[in-house]
């Protein structure tokens, strides 16, 4: 199989494609493709030209921490959860999230889903046990902050006032839990989500977690109609 990776040595040199020849077995993810590119000495592309290690991110390999998220086959996943059986054809392309400002190669800058947060004080200053709807909040936790719903939302653009589905998650989540923020977190939600939602939800489909997006802007719809 050929792997060609969209490579780019720091945030404002051009970005170029190199291509390698991967011979392991099918079963394996992304990640361990990418990995064992990179674990040898002398790293080669298919046309014998020798290369630099590649750059990306990974901690848990198991679906569980979002660093490995990227563009595979035009379709963003996480590479630890991408399985080269499951890919069609025999070449496999590998590129950067693209809404997001490169670091270098696969390694982009997603700190602005947390500042987003920051910037509108989605963080609980007091738990309320009672809370309500434990089972959504639940599924609301599970976000990765892995950034695949904006990569897919035809309306996030990073820097601009739409923040996106994990934003809108983790309103409802924080709503939940701290009740006595539920007024203004609502002005933030409408702000910065409930206002330019398309509802197009291809969020949905990517998020690696299953998150119910959907659920929850029905969730905060019914707090705002309160
Ligand atoms: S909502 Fe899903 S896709 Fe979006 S950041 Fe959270 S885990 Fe990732
Ligand atoms: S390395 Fe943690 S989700 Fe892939």
């Amino acid at each position: 199989m050929k792997v060609k990776i969209l490579r780019q040595v720091h945030p404002g040199s051009e970005p170029y494609w190199e291509e390698f020849d991967y011979n392991g077995p099918a079963e394996s993810s992304v990640a361990s493709v990418i990995d064992s590119i990179n674990f040898t000495d002398d790293i080669v592309t298919s046309d014998g030209k020798k290369t630099t290690r590649i750059g990306w991110e990974c901690a848990c390999l198991q679906g569980m921490c979002g660093a490995c998220a990227m563009v595979i086959n035009g379709v963003p996943a996480l590479a630890c959860e991408t399985f080269v059986r499951d890919l069609k054809g025999d070449v496999v392309t590998i590129q950067p999230l693209k809404k997001f400002p490169v670091v270098h190669d696969l390694i982009t800058d997603r700190s602005s889903i947390q500042e987003n947060l920051k910037k509108s004080n989605i963080y609980i200053e007091e738990y309320d046990p009672e809370g309500e709807d434990h089972e959504h909040q639940y599924l609301a936790a599970k976000c990765l902050k892995c950034g695949l719903c904006l990569e897919v939302c035809p309306n996030y653009t990073t820097g601009k006032t739409f923040y996106g589905a994990a934003f809108a998650n983790d309103c409802y989540l924080v709503a939940s839990r701290n009740r006595s923020k539920s007024g203004q977190i609502l002005d933030e939600y409408s702000k910065h989500f409930g206002l330019a939602c398309s509802k197009s939800l291809s969020c949905m489909d990517v998020c690696p977690v299953g998150i119910p997006t959907l659920a929850s802007i029905g969730k905060m719809n019914r707090k705002k109609s309160k």
